[in-house]
């Protein structure tokens, strides 16, 4: 058992998806760019990242002398390593012109391949300010299609991977929701299929979602994201409704995040984050060049 750590020198980010509690504790609540622009404006020397293993570890690689922890160090995105490095040179050795583009869902050692970084908050923008013609955008086949859509000027490969939670919303689904609550509009993540994304009124980051029902004169809303997006939606928006497309629109290891999980970490029993220096080093110019294109 390590030291306690004095509540006053952490920071603790909560993402969306993590459970009501654990968000209502945070200091701060937001998506995966906005919880990475906060780590690195961050002037305490410890970071509790209440979101899964990917979060964790981008906030250490952009700030490598904070200690960064992770309340359920178990709590990994599937798709983070749904993309190989072998996949990445052989696309390198046979395309010229080419970008690598990897999702800020990706393992450590993928990023490190990365010319950049991309969340699903700033992936359009960020890809389109790139000199290259050809983009190879790994591992999300969905965000990738979005992107795609919006810049008809790139060439685009996409990689093979998805959100399985994201991914198994359909549109049938959406259509249900919407026709039980009629006048409602319907708001997607960009992780979800092109059936789904082609009803929505909106579709982009959770941030991106929240901010369009604010700012909506809609007062009801289908809402095609993780169900933990709800709290904050109903947060900001105490007037409006909000529906799930489906009951079970759960992230599982999001939800292993929980109260007692942060309080273990402040006892003292949590176990800094590492990423091994070389791909660190390499993984850190491509998140430090998605927060400069962003911009
Ligand atoms: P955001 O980029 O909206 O935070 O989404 C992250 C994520 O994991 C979506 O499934
Ligand atoms: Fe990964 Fe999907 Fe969970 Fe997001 S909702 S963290 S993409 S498994």
């Amino acid at each position: 058992m390590g030291n306690c750590i004095d509540r006053a020198d952490a920071l603790v980010l909560a993402h969306y998806y993590a459970p009501d509690v654990v968000q209502a504790a945070a200091d701060f609540v937001g998506d995966s760019f906005a919880l990475a622009q906060r780590a690195v404006a961050s002037d305490k020397p410890v970071i509790v990242f209440c979101g899964v293993s990917f979060m964790g570890e981008s906030a250490k690689i952009l700030c490598p002398e904070k200690q960064v922890y992770l309340p359920a160090p178990d709590a990994h995105c599937p798709m983070a390593d749904m993309a190989t490095e072998e996949e990445i040179a052989a696309m390198r050795a046979s395309v010229p012109d080419l970008a690598v583009v990897v999702y800020v869902n990706s393992s450590a050692r993928l990023k490190s391949h990365a010319d950049v970084v991309v969340t699903s908050a700033n992936a359009v923008k960020v890809v389109s300010r790139l000199k290259e013609k050809n983009i190879y955008f790994i591992p999300d086949k969905n965000l990738g299609a979005f992107v795609a859509a919006q810049l008809p000027e790139k060439n685009f490969y996409f990689g093979h991977g998805c959100c399985p939670i994201h991914n198994a919303t359909t549109a049938d689904e959406a259509r249900a929701a919407l026709a039980a609550h009629p006048g409602a509009l319907l708001l997607s993540h960009a992780e979800c299929p092109a059936a789904v994304r082609a009803m929505s009124a909106f579709v982009g980051s959770t941030a991106g979602m929240i901010a369009y029902a604010e700012g909506s004169d809609a007062k009801e809303f289908v809402i095609a994201t993780e169900a933990g997006t709800l709290y904050e939606l109903s947060r900001r928006c105490p007037e409006k409704k909000f529906y799930p497309t489906r009951t079970d629109f759960l992230c599982a290891d999001m939800k292993k995040i929980t109260p007692e999980a942060v309080e273990n970490v402040f006892a003292g029993n949590g176990i800094p984050v590492e990423v091994e220096a070389p791909v660190a080093d390499r993984a850190r110019r491509a998140l430090r060049r998605m927060l400069e294109l962003a911009q």
